[in-house]
């Protein structure tokens, strides 16, 4: 009798909740149809690419490469078209300058529906983060930005560098080509964790490498999400293998961040350690985020630590290895512009051996090539946003809040109405004359308005001084064998690696 009335009850159980998980499930897909219907009637007025009902565009991006596929796109259709991945996500491509002015000026916030699959990884970091918390945030870390600080990391970089190209001059001798942006992306690491994060002068760990490895997948892995409809609920999301691969490398990446804010936790207990520190006349990032007090003097959470470690510790290496690795192809592409980019910085140097800081602004056609290079390989390809209120467009055309935008910046810095014969590289481009004659917003490889790259200067220093010394030590040549294919994976990557033949230039190499 017992076990009857048990299994009815239980029966009746799994009945309610089957019934109960079909309403929810059916409540859910009006919601997304609904709003399907808002972001296509508000994108009514945008020709665009057909589109498949299921995949949207998602299919053609994955099978062709999404990047030159938008600027074909882009040829075909003026400033703008709406691009769908999947059926309920479309978003307004954009690549023209007066469209990326007309939303980037203003500090709309980002699209949640891409942004939020940052969260388990990076979590409400400065990259995710909206309104007055996000405004708090990036003014406490301001500072660790100031001209002072980024001054010391010179030295830094420089040596970070060294250890880089000591390492080519054994594979230099090997006489073969090999992939370069692995090392980059080593150097770079090691750079930002002496620069932000206070780490001595050992060099990388196995930590640090696994850590290098998490970011490489997690970065492919949301790039997929991103592109692969199916994965876009997260409840869906995580019981698929990708998804369980996706946890497995932020587990990977946040045991090395929290490595890192324990080690220099157990540092300030330290009193000499904290003496140290307040010797300093500039705080690193990590100095400022462990000291921070909001106005009733309560700390940072823990989660908020952890999440700007994480944005910062991601942000910080990734961006500016796609960076050199991209701008030493174009370098071995272009043998005339490596020379006198060399030519350059031999002159600078003279009969020193490391760069000071007063170096960095003579270095004029160098950082021209390496804007250059920003513009036909941008580190960032594509960043989003959803509009807060409604935005006019130049051409009279408009969109309601609620809309999503892309700002397609690898088309946008191929557009030919901005960038005469934009496949060339020509460096000229970024002359002062030339630079003002151009729109401001035609060139993004940082964003701009309020939501830009926080650590742009960071960034454009370590490049030059990177770059400068690679080209003293080497020199760049194709392998034409394994010429680079471009794909982004959040940062712009190759396919097969960079791969690159070196010689070195050093008096008595043997070579
Ligand atoms: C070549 C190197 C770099 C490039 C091309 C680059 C590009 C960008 C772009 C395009 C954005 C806007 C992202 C978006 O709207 O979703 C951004 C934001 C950001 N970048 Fe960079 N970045 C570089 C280096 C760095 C470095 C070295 C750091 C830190 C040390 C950094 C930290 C950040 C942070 C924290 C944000 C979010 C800022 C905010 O929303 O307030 N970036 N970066």
């Amino acid at each position: 009798m017992v076990s009857t009335l048990l299994s009815l009850s239980v029966s009746h159980l799994v009945l309610w909740a089957t019934g109960l998980i079909l309403v929810l499930g059916f409540l859910k897909l009006i919601r997304l149809l609904l709003r399907r219907q808002m972001l296509a009637r508000a994108m009514d007025s945008f020709p665009g690419p057909p589109t498949h009902w299921l995949f949207g565009h998602a299919q053609e991006i994955q099978q062709t490469g999404s990047l030159d596929k938008v600027v074909t796109w882009a040829h075909q259709y003026d400033y703008a078209h709406p691009l769908w991945l999947g059926p309920f996500l479309g978003f307004l491509n954009i690549y023209e300058p007066d469209y990326a002015k007309a939303v980037y000026s203003r500090g709309d916030p980002k699209a949640a529906d891409v942004y939020d699959f940052f969260l388990q990884w990076i979590g409400k970091g400065l990259l995710v983060l909206q309104g007055p918390k996000w405004y708090q945030h990036r003014k406490l870390l301001t500072p660790g930005f100031h001209y002072d600080v980024l001054k010391s990391y010179v030295a830094v970089f420089t040596n970070s560098t060294h250890a880089m190209l000591d390492k080519w001059e054994e594979k230099a001798r090997e006489d073969k080509s090999f992939d370069i942006f692995c090392d980059v992306g080593y150097m770079a690491l090691d750079s930002l964790m002496k620069c932000t994060f206070g780490k001595g002068d050992s060099s990388l760990g196995h930590r640090d490498s696994s850590y290098y490895s998490a970011v490489r997948d997690l970065t492919l892995l949301m790039q997929q999400r991103i592109e692969s409809f199916q994965y876009h609920n997260d409840f869906i999301y995580w019981l698929t293998p990708h998804g369980r691969r996706f946890l497995r490398a932020c587990q990977a990446a946040h045991d090395h961040t929290d490595q890192v804010i324990r080690e220099r936790k157990a540092a300030l207990q330290d009193e000499k350690e904290q003496e140290k520190i307040q010797n300093r006349r500039h705080l690193d990032f990590l100095d400022i985020l462990l000291g921070a007090r909001d106005e009733n003097g309560i700390k940072l959470s823990d989660a908020d630590l952890r999440a700007e470690v994480d944005t910062f510790m991601f942000e910080g290496h990734d961006t500016t290895t796609s960076g050199i690795s991209w701008f030493l192809y174009c370098m071995a592409l272009y043998p005339q512009h490596q020379h006198r980019c060399r030519e350059e910085v031999c002159e600078i140097l003279g009969d020193r051996d490391s760069f000071q800081w007063d170096d960095l602004v003579k270095m004029t056609y160098l950082t021209m090539c390496i804007k250059e290079s920003f513009r036909l390989y941008p580190p960032v390809p594509q960043v989003y946003r959803q509009l807060s209120k409604p935005v006019n467009f130049v051409d009279g055309r408009s969109l309601p809040a609620g809309s999503l935008i892309s700002l397609h910046i690898y088309a946008l810095h191929r557009n030919s109405a901005v960038w005469p014969d934009p496949e060339v590289f020509d460096p000229l481009r970024f002359s002062s004359e030339n630079v003002a004659r151009r729109h401001p917003f035609a060139f993004m490889p940082f964003s701009a308005g309020p939501r830009n790259c926080i650590g742009q200067q960071f960034a454009m220093n370590e490049m030059k001084v990177v770059t400068a010394l690679c080209l003293l030590r080497f020199e760049f040549a194709l392998d034409p064998l394994q010429l680079p294919v471009k794909m982004p994976q959040l940062i712009l990557r190759s396919k097969n690696g960079i791969h690159l033949h070196l010689k070195s230039l050093r008096l008595g190499s043997g070579k």
